[in-house]
Formats: C-alpha cells, structure tokens, sequence
C-alpha cells in the first residue's frame, strides 16, 4: 500500500517538468510563475517554506511540488537532486544565489564561504547531477543565474563577482563539450544587470542603478533559452557592458566596477 501511494506521490501529469533552485524570491519565483503559465510542472525548492507554499498555492497545488532545502550544505543539494530527479525533470532554473558587501579584509569570512557554498558549490553539483540525467535522455535545458557581474573584478563584492564568473565559465565550457559529442541538451548562462528583487536588501546594501523588473529579466532569459542561446544578457546596455568589458584593460574595468559599487550605501536590517 506504501509503494503505491509513494508512486502516486511520484506522478506528475506528461509534459515537461522544471526544477527551480531560489523559488521563494525575486527571479526564482518569476520564472515559476512564467514556466506555470506554459503548462510547465515545477518542482520548487528554497529554505523559505512559507514563501514557497503561498507560491504553490498560488501556481495551484497539483501543477507543483515543494522540496525545501538549504543548498549551502552538499549533503541537501544531493538529497534535493534524489527527490527532484523522481519527476523527470527537462528543464534546471540553476538559479538559487545571493551577494555580499565589503572589503575583502573586512567581509565575513564565514559568510563568504556560505556564499561559494550557493553561488559554486550548489550551482556545480546541481548542474551535473541533472545534466547527466538529461544527457542520457539527450533533451532538456539548464539555465544557470550567473550576472553581468562574472565578466569583470569587483572590487567590495569580490567574492560575489569571482562566484559568478565561475557559473559563467562552467556553462561555457560544458557547452562546448555537448556540441562536441552532438548533444541536444542545451545550457545556457543568464547574465543579468540590476533586476528588481530582493537582492540588494539581503547583500545589505541599496542599488545604484535602477534595476529592470523581474518580469522582462525572465521573459528575456526563457526565450533566448528556448532558442539554445548561450550566453543571455536581457538588456542592450547589460549587453553593451559583458562586451565592453572583454575589451578594456582589466584595471580599468575593475575602477568602474569599484565606483560601481562605492556609490551604494549599506542598509541596516
Ligand atoms: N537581482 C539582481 O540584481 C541580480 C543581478 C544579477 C544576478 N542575479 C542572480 O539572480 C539569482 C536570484 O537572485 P534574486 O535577484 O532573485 O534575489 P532574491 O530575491 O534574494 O532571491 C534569492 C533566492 O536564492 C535562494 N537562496 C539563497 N540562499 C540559499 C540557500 N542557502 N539555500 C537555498 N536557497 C537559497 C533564496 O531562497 P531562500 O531564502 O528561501 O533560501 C531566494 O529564493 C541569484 O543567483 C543572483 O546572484 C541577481
């Protein structure tokens, strides 16, 4: 009687099924709401369960599952990626991520290493846990969150700007090899500049520049996903910025990125 109603439990109705990693805020739970309205089955995780239950009710119940984790500790990363693989999934939103302020000598060490532990760590194992899945059933998207932020030094958020060039680099590279071997799994970085949510507030910090909404961010990064694009920046000025920064001498970039982040102010919780 157990097996059958965990088999149950287990069903999702046919179509594809999306993870989503940070779907309790800003772009994780926009693009929940985006992939529902597709018709998409999700599977939702984040720490924050009573965001994530509100959501599901909101998406409708039997349209999503919940599966709350803290994706800083590996062991739950691994144990997400046990429950989530049961639906099938075809889509990965490899989203879950957060910022940190301050100089490198003064930033919180240990907060530091919670954020490689998200920003890396998680992202890393959960990329390859569903990517071998999806590569053995040559079909499916990931979708990494990386940020304009990986493609340049960023002086008072360095370790935040050094994770997202690591998300950036990774997806590059794994890409290259899925072309090699003929894959029709595609993966895709998302870099976006300034987006409305609740970024700013947990890195403690006010924007500088006027972020676009979470709404266009996502519609953007669906689309070009959709369309096996590799490298997705949503506005033509994020776009005109990754490209920039290829060019100009490191120093330079790494200045403007100091600037950048020296004209926000901190905000007390
Ligand atoms: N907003 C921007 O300006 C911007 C720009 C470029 C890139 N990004 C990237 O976009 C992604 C989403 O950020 P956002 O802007 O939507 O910020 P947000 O509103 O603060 O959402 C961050 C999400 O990450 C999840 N998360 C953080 N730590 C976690 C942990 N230990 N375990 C599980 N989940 C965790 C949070 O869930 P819980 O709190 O429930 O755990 C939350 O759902 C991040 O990777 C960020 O770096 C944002």
């Amino acid at each position: 009687m157990s097996k059958i109603k965990s088999l149950i439990k287990n069903l999702r109705p046919m179509g594809q099924c999306a993870v989503i990693t940070g779907a309790s805020s800003g772009l994780g739970m926009e693009f929940a709401r985006q992939l529902a309205a597709q018709g998409i089955f999700l599977v939702l995780t984040g720490r924050n369960e009573k965001a994530l239950a509100a959501l599901a009710e909101e998406i409708g119940v039997s349209d999503c599952v919940v599966i709350p984790a803290d994706l800083s500790k590996v062991r739950e990363c691994i144990d997400f990626y046990g429950k989530a693989k049961k639906y099938k999934p075809d889509i990965l939103i490899n989203n879950a991520g957060f910022g940190l302020y301050g100089s490198f000598t003064a930033a919180s060490l240990s907060k530091e290493l919670e954020l490689i532990d998200v920003n890396i760590k998680a992202m890393h194992v959960l990329f390859k846990l569903f990517l071998r899945d999806f590569v053995k059933q040559d079909r499916g998207y990931i979708l990494n969150v990386g940020s304009i932020a990986g493609f340049m030094p960023g002086p008072l958020m360095a370790a935040y700007y050094s994770s997202k060039a690591y998300v950036i680099r990774q997806t590059q590279a794994v890409y290259t090899e899925l072309r090699r071997i003929k894959s029709n799994v595609n993966v895709s970085v998302l870099c976006p500049g300034p987006v409305d949510t609740d970024f700013n507030r947990r890195a403690g910090i006010t924007g500088f520049f006027k972020g676009i909404t979470a709404k266009q961010c996502v519609s953007c990064a669906l689309s070009e996903m959709r369309k096996k694009k590799l490298t997705i920046t949503p506005t033509l000025k994020i776009t005109a910025i990754a490209v920039m920064s290829r060019f100009s001498p490191v120093k330079l970039t790494s200045y403007c990125a100091y600037l950048v982040q020296k004209g926000k102010q901190r905000i007390e919780e």
